[in-house]
């Protein structure tokens, strides 16, 4: 969950605002500490239990060099604090190293170490590595590039667990090491310098050409590149790929806030997700999903796994897949289905969703899924991410860096990779009528502008947010397939602004949580012109008479809703089923105005990270 970012290059200079900058978009990753140590003949390391803004000020504008290695962190092991801020050394400053995971088995080697006579000045699980590295480098006649590798491997293999790793030695001017083993690490290849980054956001800038090391990679980078191996020495040959945005799309662009910026991405996110997939002839719904069209017609069942914001998208994608194709969808949060018992399951398929596409548990859920036979198809954003690699096929959103905690342009892009994968299988099944299809496919390219609409309501909704941002609590209802809108926009609204935050069926609120209900608590209530339209209205009847203020959220041409709620949103009519998009939008609006107005840290919420890539 942290973020790594380092920075080998054939300068004297430079590398101080290349590690900095990266580590500013990196934040997003972790941000209870700070460091960075800048490596010439002698290294400097600098450190703050503050942010990376702070450690901007506390390395000044003089300290540079060609070559460092830098870090920002979300605690696992150990408090937030400059002690246990990331780069680590050894005892003899030798080894400097950064590392994002869990290094499992280090309380072991950390009593061995000890025990011959190494010092630990931090809590971390990461300074084990510096002291391996240093007894595997003492052991060595002669510290050159070769030895040196060598000594780096050994030190790698008695490693379990998680980790990114870049590490300098002293002595090696011009040489990073570098181990991937279940976190995201990538090269950036440039001229006359080489980058090691947690993501692309921090090396675009610099390079478009970008190496996605993979489980059990080593690599020595150099300002004339990069040499991948195996943890036996074995040269491994891996292509650049080419990052297809911009600097551009991981900066703020004006906005106050990444999520802001990302909310007024929403309607491009939906035009890239449904970008070269839909055709006016057949098939009209063409994806990369791993399988031919005899197995796609026989799929009778589906899991959908995820976590969070993704999990709300899989519901989602249950109501409309089952509503489309009439196939049963199960959906289980990831870090659920891991560890479930191993019913008796056919064969099927497995869709798991992932923005970062780290998602730790999500990507053990998939690799269970995978073990119990399923084929697993991947909804993604990042591209080269770890859940992408281990699929049999993968659905990229194509939503671009999402950088704010709080996700939101993702979410309308997954919520899109849903839709066309219910339209594939409904045309491959022919469970629907072809007009009735191509229609559905008119309106949900006909969405992006309904979004847009949305966004322009952008001040009517930060009014009401400015009512709910009093609130200590707030309920959220909706039925069928706004119901995982509810959940979504309770989640979104206590994640960035700390109001508790509860999302409800309509029909579900008096059986118990009614007892909460007071003229302070507001209830936020989701309806669409649906079947259900009469009983969610009974719905916020009963929640009136309870005295709460009922904030609605309902399509433009609604003639009940002033009658039933006392605040109104209006989004642009649309079919019932593509009301997630609009109503999302206009959750996702109302929360981030409701934390602005309480002068919330939107971007970076307390105690959370962008992903989380630890259990
Ligand atoms: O990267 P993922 O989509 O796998 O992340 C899943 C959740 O951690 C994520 O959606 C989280 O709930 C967001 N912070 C919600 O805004």
């Amino acid at each position: 969950m942290c973020g790594i970012i380092g920075i080998v290059s054939d300068a004297h200079s430079g590398a101080r605002e290349i590690l900095l900058n990266g580590l500013e978009r990196l934040e997003y990753r972790g941000y209870d500490s700070a460091g960075v140590a800048l490596v010439d003949e002698s290294t400097a390391i600098y450190k703050t239990a503050g942010r990376v803004a702070a450690l901007r000020r506390m390395v000044g504008a003089s300290a540079d060099a060609g070559t460092g290695i830098a870090h920002t962190r979300w605690a696992t092991h150990g408090p937030p604090s400059e002690t246990n801020s990331h780069p680590h050394k050894d005892c003899k400053g030798r080894v400097v190293v950064v590392h994002n995971g869990i290094i499992e088995n280090f309380s072991t080697l950390k009593k061995a170490l000890q025990d011959d006579g190494h010092q630990f000045v931090s809590q971390t699980d990461t300074e084990v590595f510096a002291h391996l590295f240093e007894d595997e480098l003492a052991a060595l006649d002669k510290v050159d590039l070769e030895n040196a590798t060598a000594a780096f491997r050994r030190t790698i293999s008695k490693l379990d667990g998680q980790y990114a790793i870049v590490t300098s030695v002293a002595g090696l001017p011009g040489v990073l090491f570098a181990a991937r083993s279940h976190a995201p690490l990538l090269a950036g290849l440039a001229d006359g310098m080489t980058l090691f980054a947690s993501d692309a956001t921090a090396v675009v800038e610099h390079t478009k050409q970008v190496v996605y090391l993979e489980d059990g990679d080593l690599a020595v980078a150099t300002p004339e590149g990069l040499h991948l191996f195996d943890i036996d020495g074995k040269t491994i040959e891996r292509a650049p790929q080419t990052i297809s945005w911009d600097i551009e799309d991981a900066q703020k662009g004006g906005y106050d806030h990444f999520m802001l910026k990302e909310i007024y991405d929403g309607p491009r996110a939906i035009n890239d997700a449904l970008a070269g997939r839909l055709f006016p002839t057949p098939p009209h719904v063409r994806l990369e999903l791993g399988m031919d069209d005899a197995r796609l017609r026989g799929i009778g069942r589906i899991l959908i796994l995820a976590c969070g914001t993704s999990f709300h998208a899989g519901m989602v994608g249950k109501y409309v897949i089952e509503k489309l194709v009439g196939i049963p969808v199960e959906v289980a949060y990831s870090s659920e289905y891991r560890y479930g018992s191993e019913v008796r399951e056919e064969p099927g398929l497995a869709v798991a969703i992932s923005q970062s596409g780290e998602t730790a548990d999500t990507l053990a859920a998939l690799r269970e899924a995978r073990s119990r036979g399923h084929t697993v198809l991947s909804v993604c954003n990042v591209v080269g991410s770890t859940i992408a690699r281990e699929s049999d096929g993968v659905l990229y959103i194509q939503s671009g860096p999402e950088i704010g905690v709080a996700a939101t342009k993702s979410f309308l892009g997954q919520l899109c990779a849903l839709y066309l994968l219910a339209f594939r299988l409904a045309e491959i099944q022919g469970t629907l009528p072809a007009s009735d299809l191509r229609e559905l496919e008119r309106g949900l390219q006909h969405t992006s502008r309904l979004v847009d609409q949305v966004l322009q309501k952008s001040e009517t909704i930060a009014e009401q947010a400015a009512l709910i941002a009093k609130a200590d609590s707030c309920f959220f209802l909706g039925r069928q397939v706004l119901y995982p809108i509810a959940l979504e926009g309770a989640l979104k609204l206590k994640e960035i602004s700390y109001i508790h935050a509860e999302g409800y069926s309509g029909g579900e609120l008096k059986h118990g949580p009614f007892a909460l209900l007071t003229p302070d608590t507001p209830v936020v209530a989701l309806l669409a012109p649906d079947g259900v339209y009469s009983k969610m209205a009974s719905n916020i009847i009963e929640v009136k008479a309870r005295g709460p203020q009922v904030f609605i959220v309902t399509t433009a041409s609604d003639t009940e809703a002033e009658q039933l709620g006392d605040h109104v949103i209006r989004v642009p009519d649309t079919e019932a089923i593509f009301t997630p998009l609009t109503h999302a939008a206009a959750l996702h609006l109302l929360s981030y105005h409701a934390a602005a107005a309480r002068g919330c840290e939107i971007d970076k919420p307390r105690n959370l990270a962008k992903s989380v890539t630890v259990e």
